[in-house]
């Protein structure tokens, strides 16, 4: 088949990669043109494991191209994907601004019959807004095109991107176009060799599953954090607690590890976002506004345990930092944690020695030149002459220290673990102060 990708960001790239590793020729389309440049040369403007091997394959056999000519993108594919952001807006609710555009210039040039799919993370009712712009262009180049818009929300997760797509747990399509269907139906075949993962359903459905189930997983995460607090007062173990309802099939172990927080660039907007759909349809959504106001506090978690440990004058404290994205395997740090403890300790006074295995150009860029904040070369260099230690992502790397060679680099002796990565009695051992997140 060929297919259209409007946005190379992180969904437009990684789907157009394994789409074009099944066969398919696609062509990316991308308004920054630094982006594209990038990707003509051999890279990628991301951080993705495999990723770039799979874009070169592609690239080099002829089944992958990228482009900035608007035009030329839309006439090609018989499937138009839409994978631009969809930021939130100053209110909370999703900015569709980009969507909109991609969907006019769609309605602008095409020439033959189009699949439009929506798969950025789009609010419900989007799909009708996309086909009423599209309609719209038409009508005044005063032509009749047939095309329909289909709903196909994205589920991968960053640093697992190419696994995920490549080996969904389910593929959700909405729509309600017989051609759409089947056009989707045979789009996805490969990817669900083994047994069908395709669920079918209405446009509406499949635009408020994505949100539903980025809600749900926050909602796990602020829920743990809460009761992370709540075991500290009361001089409980959260990581048993953890495990002793985790066993529970109908619970589950993923996302119940407490934390300092969830950042990224879907929860945080997505939840927002989804409240906002709620409000604007006369309903408040109470859980989602406590799961927001519990994560924003959560956020703050190290840096009020920093303050309870050192008092909140921090001037000539120095902190090694480890990790600066907001989750492992990414480079991405929109939301991350780390922003707001390190501009919390910079205001304390504190100077900061951060170390992330691949963040730390994208750290440099967020943060510039300011006084007070360096990058240093390992996790190992990060901890020399710091006062303490806090660790922010939770990267393997950072799962099995030398804490004896620690305890000699640190002059105070401390460590604070925001992901709750070591075995307190371990690190108390080698004679360091160990804070975690609702840990005896
Ligand atoms: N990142 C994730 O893990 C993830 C997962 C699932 C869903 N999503 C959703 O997918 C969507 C895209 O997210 P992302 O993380 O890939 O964003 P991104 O910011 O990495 O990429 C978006 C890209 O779209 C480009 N763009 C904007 N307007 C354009 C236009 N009119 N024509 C062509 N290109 C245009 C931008 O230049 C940018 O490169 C969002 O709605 C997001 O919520 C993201």
């Amino acid at each position: 088949m060929k297919i259209s990708v409007i946005g190379t960001g992180y969904v437009g790239l990684v789907s157009g990669a394994c789409l074009a590793e099944m066969g398919n020729h696609v062509l990316c389309l991308d308004v920054d043109p630094r982006k594209i440049e990038i990707l003509r040369a051999g890279s990628i403007p991301i951080y993705e494991p495999g990723l770039e091997a799979m874009v070169q394959r592609n690239v080099a056999a002829g089944r992958l191209s990228f482009t900035t000519d608007i035009q030329k993108s839309v006439e090609y594919g018989l499937i138009q994907f839409i994978a631009v952001g969809t930021p939130p807006d100053e209110d909370g609710s999703a900015d569709l601004s980009h969507v909109v555009t991609a969907a006019r210039t769609i309605g602008r040039y095409m020439n033959a019959r189009k699949v439009v799919v929506d798969k950025s993370t789009v609010p419900v009712g989007t799909a009708e807004k996309v086909s009423a712009a599209i309609a719209e262009e038409l009508s005044q180049r005063g032509v009749k095109i047939p095309y329909c818009v289909v709903s196909n929300p994205e589920f991968l997760k960053e640093g697992a991107a190419v696994e995920d797509f490549m080996r969904p747990d389910r593929i959700v399509v909405g729509a309600d176009d017989a051609f759409g269907i089947e056009t989707m139906r045979a789009l996805y075949a490969p990817f669900q060799r083994n047994h069908d993962k395709l669920i079918l359903m209405d446009v509406k459905s499949a635009e408020l599953t994505k949100y539903a189930a980025n809600a749900m997983l926050a909602t796990r995460i602020s829920f743990m954090n809460e009761l992370a607090l709540l075991a500290e007062r009361l001089g409980a173990d959260i990581e048993r607690v953890r495990q002793g309802i985790g066993s529970d099939p109908r619970i589950g172990y993923q996302f119940l590890y407490p934390g300092c927080g969830y950042g990224g660039s879907c929860f945080p907007k997505d939840v927002q976002a989804l409240q906002r759909t709620a409000t604007e349809n006369g309903l408040d959504l109470r859980i989602l506004e406590a799961v927001e106001t519990v994560n924003e506090r959560q956020k703050a978690v190290l840096l009020d345990k920093i303050d309870a440990h050192f008092g909140k004058n921090l001037d000539g404290k120095c902190f090694a930092l480890w990790g600066l994205a907001f989750k492992p395997n990414t480079d991405d740090m929109r939301e991350a944690p780390a922003r707001i403890l390190i501009e919390g300790l910079l205001q304390r006074g504190a100077t900061l020695r951060a170390f992330d295995p691949v963040a730390m150009e994208e750290a440099r860029h967020i943060f510039g030149q300011r006084a007070g904040l360096s990058f240093v070369e390992s996790a190992e260099k990060a901890v020399e002459g710091a006062d303490a230690l806090v660790v922010v992502t939770e990267w393997q790397v950072f799962r099995s220290p030398d804490f004896e060679q620690m305890a000699l680099s640190l002059r105070a002796r401390v460590v604070f673990d925001g992901r709750n990565l070591y075995e307190p009695h371990l690190v108390r051992a080698a004679g360091l102060t160990y804070h975690g997140i609702g840990r005896l």
